[in-house]
């Protein structure tokens, strides 16, 4: 079916639309790669601009991972995963960002809560839990991704969705090279509105 390519590739594209790029320049004319982490996504976003922002980037990245999932739904549960991973690629590595990109965690949570809503609520209370009492976004998303293959397998997922967390997880933790460093170092940048130079 030549529409599963179509499906695919809308998938990897949907992904790839910076959406924290786009609302920052559009809305609030702030570029948020040039401040904070320097990121792209909904943490880095709260930081440079604030929740007014913040939130429709998280939105916005969760529903392409979602959208992700839906293109491929018809075919089943494995074209399913394909469609999450190809948002989550498009997101980490965007067409448009000349394959520069997110983390993937936003993204992530949307295609997770389209796969399997349980683990995403499960994933998402850690994360909220270390978030909460570190400050550190990066420090939550490592450690729920991380979770999420195990608690795929815990939970009596197939192993295609076990399988599905782990690649997942690993999209998440490669992109977050540069945090694992300063939470390393113990200079890793908190969740907290920081002022524009
Ligand atoms: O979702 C990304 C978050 O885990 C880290 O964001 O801006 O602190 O690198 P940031």
């Amino acid at each position: 079916d030549i529409m599963v390519i179509v499906y695919a590739i809308l998938a990897y594209l949907i992904g790839s639309i910076p959406s924290g790029l786009i609302i920052g320049k559009t809305f609030f004319n702030t570029d948020v790669r040039q401040y904070g982490s320097k990121n792209i996504g909904a943490t880095n976003t709260y930081r440079v601009i604030g929740l007014k922002a913040a939130l429709p980037v998280f939105l916005c990245d969760a529903l392409k991972g979602a959208a992700g999932v839906v293109l491929l739904s018809s075919y089943g549960p494995m074209y399913m995963i394909l469609g999450g991973i190809l948002a989550m690629m498009g997101h980490n590595w965007s067409i448009f960002l000349g394959f520069k990109g997110g983390r993937g965690v936003a993204t992530g949570l949307g295609v997770l809560i389209a796969l399997s809503p349980l683990v995403a609520l499960i994933a998402f209370l850690v994360w909220g839990v270390i978030v909460y009492f570190t400050k550190l976004v990066s420090l939550g998303s490592i450690i729920a991704a991380a979770l999420v293959p195990i608690l795929m397998y815990f939970i009596g997922e197939s192993y295609w969705f076990v399988g599905f967390g782990a690649l997942a997880a690993l999209f998440v933790i490669v992109r977050h090279w540069d945090n694992i460093k300063r939470l390393l170092a113990g200079n890793e940048l908190k969740v907290e509105r920081i002022k524009k130079d």
